[in-house]
C-alpha cells in the first residue's frame, strides 16, 4: 500500500463533530473583527478537507441546503459512509471524493466561500501540506475563509516527545494497531513508574497519560500512531499560507476574544507592547501555552464601517443551546475560575428562553434592555464560546431548513439502533451540530414512531443481548431496566426536549 503515506488505515476515525466549522460561528468570528462575512442566506460553497467519515459535512450540509457542500478523504472507507449517509438522508447538496489532496484538485469544483480543515495540518508530510495550500490557493473565493486546525507549540514541547516513544514502540510489530495502542499505552506507564527522568522532570506527563488511556482508541490511532506527525509555531502556519494569499484573521474559538478570561493585566499589558501581529500571536501562545490552535484565514478582508458594524451587531440573532437549568455561572477558563455575573447573564438567558433574538430586540427586552449593547454582546461571546449559546437565523429561514435537517436526523437516528457513534444531530434554528446521546436519539424515535420510549428501547437493547449499566454495575432484570430507563426518560422529558424541539430537532 502506498497511496496512505503511513497515514493510519487499520481503523476508521471517530464520527466527530467540531462547532468551529459551522458557517455560522465562523461569520460571527468575522463580525468580532469588523469584518464582513459571506451571505449565508445565499448560496454559499463550502468544502471540508480530509473530512473523515464525513459527519459534519453531511450535518452542516442538511442545515445549508440552499449552499453547496464538498469534501474529500483519501481513505475509500471513509467515504464510503459518508456517501451513505447522505443517500439515506436525501441530503443532495454534498459531494464527496476518495481523493488524496494532490487529486482533489482536478476535480471539477466551483471557488470556495468556506475552506476548512480540522484535524490534519500536523498529521501529513511536508509535500501534502504544499498540496493543500496550492489547493486552497486555487480554489478560496477572493474574500472568502480559510478555518485550519493545528497541533502547536510550545504546549506541546513537553508531550511530544511521549508521543515520539509510543510510536516508535508498536512500529516493528505486526500485530493489530489496537493491541499496539494498549502495549504502547502500558509500556510508558511503566516508565513512568520506574521513574524515568523524562517523566519525573516534566510532571505534567503523568496527568497526560492518564487522560490518553481514557481515551477513544480510534482517535489515539491517528492522532498518536501516524508516522507523520508536527507542532508548529503560529509563525510557521502563516508563512506556508502565506503562498496561498491568506492573512491571518482570528480565532474560530470564541473564548481567545475575550483577553479578561486568557490574559493577566500584565501578561495583556506585555502582549499589547509587541507590534508584529503575527509574532503577538506566538508570544500569545507562550502566555497560554497553546496546544492547539483553530485559527481563521481570509483571502482579502473587506472591513464593515463603525456604522455599518453597529448594524450587523444589532441584527446578530443568539439562540440558548442549553437549558437555563443545566448552566452554571462559574466557568473554568485558561486565566482560572470565573463567576459570570448573574445579574447581566441570567436575564439574558430568560430573554432567550421563549426563543431567538437578536442584539437589537435584546436591547429592547423589558429584561435586558438595561444591559450595554457592549455588555449584551460580550455576555453572548462567552455564553457562545462555554456553548450555552449560538447564533440563530431568523423563524421563516429555520422553517425553510427543517425538512433538510429532518431527514439528515432520522437517518441518524435510525442508525443509534444499533450503534452508539454518531452524538450530533442537526439543529436548523443554529445551524450546527447539537451533542444528543444515543438514549436520547432512541427516546425521539420512539416519539416519532409514537411508540413508548422506555419499552422501545428495552426492545432494542434486549434485541441485541444487551442491558443497561448504571454507575459500573450491569442492570440484570427487565423491571430494573425499564425503572431506570423510565428515569431517564422522565429527565429528558422535562429538560432537554423542550429544549430541542425549540432547536428543530425532533
Ligand atoms: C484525524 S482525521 C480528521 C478527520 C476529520 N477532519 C475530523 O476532524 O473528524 C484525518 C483524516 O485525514 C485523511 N487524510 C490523511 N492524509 C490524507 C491525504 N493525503 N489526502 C486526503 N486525506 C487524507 C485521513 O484519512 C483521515 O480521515
Amino acid at each position: 500500500m502506498t497511496w496512505n503515506e503511513g497515514y493510519v488505515l487499520e481503523v476508521n476515525y471517530t464520527y466527530g463533530f467540531y462547532g468551529e466549522l459551522s458557517p455560522l460561528k465562523l461569520a460571527l468570528a468575522a463580525t468580532l473583527k469588523s469584518l464582513k462575512s459571506p451571505n449565508l442566506e445565499k448560496n454559499f460553497n463550502y468544502c471540508e478537507l480530509a473530512c473523515g467519515r464525513g459527519y459534519s459535512t453531511n450535518l452542516l450540509a442538511s442545515c445549508y441546503p440552499q449552499a453547496q457542500f464538498y469534501a474529500n478523504d483519501f481513505n475509500p472507507s471513509h467515504i464510503v459512509e459518508a456517501r451513505t449517509l447522505a443517500e439515506t438522508a436525501g441530503t443532495k447538496n454534498v459531494h464527496f471524493f476518495d481523493d488524496s489532496f494532490e487529486e482533489f484538485i482536478n476535480q471539477d469544483l466551483p471557488q470556495f466561500d468556506f475552506i476548512v480543515l480540522h484535524g490534519i495540518y500536523s498529521w501529513i508530510t511536508p509535500r501534502n501540506r504544499l498540496a493543500i495550500v496550492n489547493f486552497i490557493r486555487q480554489k478560496i473565493k477572493v474574500g472568502g475563509m480559510v478555518y485550519i486546525s493545528y497541533n502547536t507549540l510550545p504546549g506541546w514541547a513537553a508531550a511530544r516527545p511521549m508521543q515520539a516513544l509510543m510510536l516508535r514502540y508498536g512500529r516493528n510489530s505486526s500485530e493489530p494497531i489496537l493491541t499496539r495502542i494498549e502495549k504502547a499505552l502500558s509500556f510508558t506507564e511503566q516508565m513512568l513508574e520506574s521513574k524515568a527522568t523524562y517523566f519525573t522532570q516534566n510532571p505534567i506527563l503523568k496527568p497526560r497519560l492518564e487522560k490518553l488511556k481514557e481515551q477513544n482508541r480510534y482517535y489515539l490511532a491517528h492522532e498518536y500512531f501516524n508516522e507523520e506527525w508536527n507542532a508548529f509555531y503560529f509563525d510557521e502556519v502563516a508563512k506556508e499560507l502565506e503562498e496561498a494569499k491568506l492573512n491571518f484573521m482570528g480565532s474560530a474559538h470564541l473564548i481567545d476574544y475575550v483577553d479578561a478570561v486568557n490574559l493577566s493585566a500584565a501578561a495583556q499589558t506585555q502582549l499589547s507592547q509587541v507590534t508584529d501581529p503575527i509574532f503577538q500571536q506566538v508570544v500569545r501562545d507562550f502566555f497560554l501555552n497553546t496546544q492547539f490552535r483553530r485559527d481563521i484565514f481570509t483571502r482579502g478582508q473587506l472591513s464593515l464601517l463603525s456604522q455599518e458594524h453597529l448594524q450587523v451587531l444589532r441584527s446578530l440573532r443568539f439562540a440558548l443551546v442549553t437549558s437555563i437549568k443545566s448552566m452554571k455561572f462559574k466557568h473554568q477558563f485558561p486565566l482560572g475560575e470565573v463567576e459570570l455575573q448573574e445579574k447581566v447573564y441570567r436575564p439574558i438567558c430568560e430573554a432567550l428562553e421563549n426563543g431567538s433574538l437578536t442584539l437589537g430586540e435584546l436591547q429592547k427586552d423589558s429584561r435586558t434592555k438595561d444591559i450595554a449593547l457592549n455588555s449584551l454582546y460580550q455576555a453572548l461571546i462567552i455564553m457562545t464560546g462555554i456553548g450555552y449559546t449560538h447564533p440563530a437565523v431568523s423563524e421563516t429561514v429555520r422553517k425553510q431548513r427543517q425538512k433538510s435537517t429532518d431527514a439528515f436526523n432520522s437517518a441518524v437516528k435510525a442508525k443509534a439502533i444499533y450503534s452508539d457513534e454518531m452524538n450530533f444531530l442537526a439543529s436548523p434554528l443554529v445551524g450546527t451540530g447539537i451533542v444528543v446521546n444515543r438514549l436520547e436519539q432512541l427516546l425521539l424515535l420512539a416519539k416519532e414512531r409514537k411508540q413508548d420510549g422506555p419499552q422501545f428501547i428495552w426492545q432494542v437493547l434486549s434485541g441485541q443481548g444487551k442491558k443497561i449499566i448504571k454507575e459500573g454495575k450491569t442492570l440484570e432484570t427487565e423491571s430494573e431496566n425499564l425503572a431506570h430507563l423510565a428515569t431517564v426518560a422522565e429527565n429528558f422529558n422535562g429538560d432537554r426536549l423542550p429544549l430541542l424541539t425549540k432547536l428543530g430537532i425532533s
